[in-house]
């Protein structure tokens, strides 16, 4: 993938998709195309001085737009309000980066996709280039409610399940043909449940590719006593727990959208302790912040500037 410094872009439509989640189209003012991206891959977008990364949901080597879907969340600093209630049609947009850390792995004898709401996104992508390419491949999205699906074309071979107790995932997993991979996006809670799903079948980690919402813990995280040093609140938040969801809980303004790492809107700046960075954002970036949504720290202290 060419590397991006920043693109500007038109608005060419926007629309509704489903219940809080709008598709928006961006093409170049003078029609050229733009640069190609691979399956899986994301743009980041400076939203009125937010930036936001979206999934494409649609890739290849030469494209004359970029789409993106857009949840609108209840606590956000801006992002997706933005894009929701004022973002219009003729308005321009700036593309700050193009990257892809969700790639599909090429030649796999077939590939199980597996969204959880609007982690559907990276996934849609990686069905067009499957079609193309004629590859074997199964779609499943797990939505809250019915209207909260992405509305899938027909005769694809994609399922949809309202609640994740609808999808058996180990039957599902089990009835895979060998060396098939894996991908899942979503909660965390739904990416541990795969991966632990397809561990206990003994899937090589390899074939397992996951992009989550949330904290995934790893065995050597050790529990944490928060100080939110604006408020005074101390809070102790458990290894698989986010300190996002922790934060929110305990009643801290703080604000999300993505809660897989890659938007930013979470970052809070760290007072003292030492995090351990879990997100997709650049060092520059970032700063002396860290993404709550999906990091941790070197326990068992850590002050956040909330
Ligand atoms: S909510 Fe997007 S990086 Fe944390």
């Amino acid at each position: 993938m060419e590397p991006l410094t920043s693109l500007d872009l038109v608005v060419a439509e926007k629309q509704a998709i489903a219940t809080d989640i709008v598709r928006l189209v961006l093409r170049h003012p003078e029609g050229q195309m733009l640069p190609g991206a691979e399956p899986g891959a994301h743009i980041a977008l400076d939203l009125d001085g937010c930036v936001r990364r979206y999934s494409l949901l649609h890739t290849g080597p030469a494209l004359d737009h970029y789409s993106v879907a857009v949840l609108r969340t209840a606590q956000s600093q801006g992002g997706s309000h933005f894009v929701h209630d004022q973002l219009a049609v003729g308005d321009q947009l700036r593309v700050l980066e193009l990257a892809n850390e969700f790639a599909l792995q090429p030649d796999a004898p077939h590939a199980l996709l597996i969204g959880g709401g609007i982690g559907i996104t990276p996934l849609l992508s990686m069905v067009e280039h499957l079609q193309q390419q004629e590859q074997s491949f199964a779609l499943h999205q797990i939505v809250h409610d019915a209207t909260r699906q992405w509305p899938l074309a027909p005769g694809l071979p994609a399922q949809t399940h309202i609640g994740r107790s609808s999808l058996d995932l180990p039957g599902l997993l089990a009835a895979q043909v060998p060396g098939s991979q894996v991908y899942v996006c979503g909660p965390a809670g739904l990416v541990g449940a795969v991966r632990a799903a397809a561990e206990q079948l003994g899937w090589a980690k390899e074939r397992i590719h996951s992009e989550s919402f949330g904290a995934a813990a790893n065995a050597s995280d050790s529990p944490l006593r928060v100080t939110l040093v604006q408020s005074g609140l101390s809070i102790d938040v458990e290894p698989g727990q986010s300190l996002l969801d922790a934060l929110l809980a305990a009643g801290a303004w703080t604000g999300y959208e993505c809660r897989r790492g890659v938007c930013g809107a979470c970052l809070t700046e760290v007072v003292s302790g030492t995090p351990i960075h879990r997100d997709s954002i650049a060092p520059a970036l970032r700063g002396n912040a860290m993404c709550t949504c999906v990091s941790w720290a070197e326990g068992p202290d850590l002050a956040l500037n909330l």
